[in-house]
């Protein structure tokens, strides 16, 4: 089955996109309109990569995870059974609820693809974000990590930290610190003179926690997450960019270019020039400031038969030009090259030995003209790790959907009545969903002509999330049968509290299973903190 043909929840939520946007990671804001998050923050579509997941889980094919960032090179890796890693944290701030089952759920699936999983407890996070004392920070990191164990979650194989535990991470975070100033907390989180300094000390952390599992060696690692979380995973990325010691572009002579966009301009005239040179015809950048200058016509040798105009570069093509003037005879030939960003000395000197076939090396970067850009990142990786860099490979993100409240509105921890924790009493858990908001209509006549609305029901969310788990062709019939007039929401909700109480009774028997594989763990389940 494709995920074509499975009906996507949209959340309940409505997308005329009248909120304003922002993505605030401890704020309480709802994200009204998931489009936008592709339009102004380059979040891309989970359906573009579907095609490309080994055994997508259903959250995948239900489009209730949306959207990734850069989850494309984590999919390679599991292809190619190369080493990627998955990670995520928890604030331990309340009970775990039906929303954190998902990333628990997500967790899980990529450890069992064979990826490298971690989870962690936010406690620093949770502490000074969130003013929690240690002791209720010790009671509900417990429950999350009974929950993930019920989930499935492998701690031998896996990872499971608390933050204040943590010497590496701390140190980690100590070291990316340095490479991140209060602007950018301001701009990015919207901090400001009152905000405390531990709070920004658990940001520092969080962005060690995401790069933490390539301290052993960079790998692709993804963070699942919802997409408030996003400004974490893109701070990250820039932070593992910033500690890298070399830099690998295209580029087509010895020169700089200052922007993508002269890049594209001098790989546009390079490709056009080479079409057109007779055999054993040098292209010099020369020949490319007369095809910016006068078009075709003006290349001594080039056929001046009509081609499209060169495209336009617009101000990159003004600024590229100079540069191609003074370069004069020399020849334009596409080549990778390595920028000397953070490296030693040492490390410079290692990475131009180790450059194989045809190179030139100049003041801060050597052009290689025999590799491929992907063996050229490859390389320049291994060179940093070997002279003692992190070589980070930067993280990936998948979000998911918020679960709409069982009252309608936010899911919240901190009302009970919106959201099922897992450790509500199953009859609890049942009696909720019986109360929750329906998307169905004023009267059961009313319903059969018309249909119910399962896209705005927050009871077929609980199918779609959880309920139907695996079973794709149920989630689809309820569906179905809601939107055709068939299904009652009195029948509906019946069936859907009666499968809450069986997943909470059968989740809380596995809670007291693993009582005793949580003690195995290494992780410390009482913070020597109390203050
Ligand atoms: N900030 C996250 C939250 O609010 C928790 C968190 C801490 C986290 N470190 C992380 C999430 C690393 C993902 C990855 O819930
Ligand atoms: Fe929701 Fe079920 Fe009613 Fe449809 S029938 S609106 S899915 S409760």
């Amino acid at each position: 089955m494709t995920g074509d043909d499975i009906p996507a929840t949209d959340g309940g939520t409505d997308t005329d996109g009248a909120d304003s946007l922002a993505l605030d990671p401890w704020g309480s804001s709802t994200v009204s309109d998931y489009r936008k998050l592709f339009e102004e923050f380059g979040i891309e579509s989970f359906e573009d990569v579907l095609a490309d997941v080994p055994n997508p889980h259903y959250l995948m094919r239900r489009a209730i995870i949306f959207g990734h960032r850069d989850y494309r090179r984590v999919l390679e890796a599991m292809r190619d059974d190369e080493p990627f890693a998955a990670l995520s944290g928890f604030m331990p701030t309340g009970d775990p609820h039906i929303g954190h089952k998902m990333v628990f759920d997500e967790i899980i699936w990529h450890q069992e693809q064979g990826g490298d999983a971690t989870a962690l407890i936010a406690d620093l996070e949770a502490h000074s974000a969130r003013g929690l004392s240690w002791a209720e920070i010790d009671e509900h990191a417990r429950d999350y990590l009974l929950s993930l164990l019920a989930l499935g979650f492998d701690p031998e194989e896996g990872t499971l930290y608390r933050q204040s535990e943590d010497r590496e991470v701390q140190d980690l975070a100590f070291e990316l610190g340095i490479e991140a100033n209060f602007s950018e907390f301001q701009s990015i989180y919207g901090f400001d003179g009152e905000t405390d300094v531990s709070h920004m000390q658990s940001v520092v952390t969080q962005m060690a926690d995401i790069l933490g599992p390539q301290l052993d060696e960079p790998k692709p690692t993804v963070v699942p997450v919802g997409p408030d979380q996003d400004p974490h995973v893109r701070f990250a990325r820039d932070l593992a960019a910033r500690t890298r010691y070399f830099g690998v572009t295209e580029a087509y002579a010895s020169f700089e270019v200052s922007s993508d966009a002269e890049r594209a301009v001098l790989r546009d005239a390079y490709e056009r020039l080479s079409e057109r040179a007779p055999e054993g015809t040098t292209i010099r950048c020369l020949h490319a400031a007369q095809l910016l200058e006068g078009g075709l016509d003006a290349v001594e040798w080039a056929d001046p038969a009509p081609l499209d105009d060169v495209a336009d570069g617009g101000d990159a093509e003004a600024t590229v030009l100079p540069k191609l003037n003074n370069a004069g005879m020399e020849p334009l030939r596409p080549r990778v090259r390595f920028l000397d960003r953070n490296a030693t000395e040492e490390a410079f000197e290692a990475l131009i030995d180790a450059v194989e076939g045809e190179k030139r090396v100049f003041e801060g970067h050597v052009d290689s003209f025999d590799m491929d850009r992907a063996d050229a990142e490859e390389l320049a990786r291994e060179v940093e790790v070997d002279h003692g860099g992190y070589g980070f490979v930067p993280p990936s993100g998948i979000y998911h959907r918020f679960m709409t409240g069982l009252t309608g509105g936010k899911m919240s921890s901190s009302v009970p009545a919106s959201h099922i924790s897992l450790l509500d009493d199953p009859e609890t858990g049942y009696e909720k969903v019986k109360a929750a908001t329906t998307g169905g209509r004023q009267s059961a006549e009313e319903q059969r002509e018309l249909g119910g609305e399962p896209d705005d029901c927050p009871v077929y969310e609980l199918y779609a999330y959880l309920l139907a788990a695996d079973d794709d062709a149920f989630a689809e019939r309820v569906y179905e049968e809601c939107r055709n007039g068939e299904r009652l929401c009195g029948d509906c909700k019946e069936q859907a509290a009666e499968l809450m109480r069986e997943f909470l009774a059968e989740h809380q028997e596995k809670r007291a299973e693993v009582e005793e594989l949580l003690a195995e763990t290494d992780i410390e389940l009482e913070s020597p903190r109390r203050r």
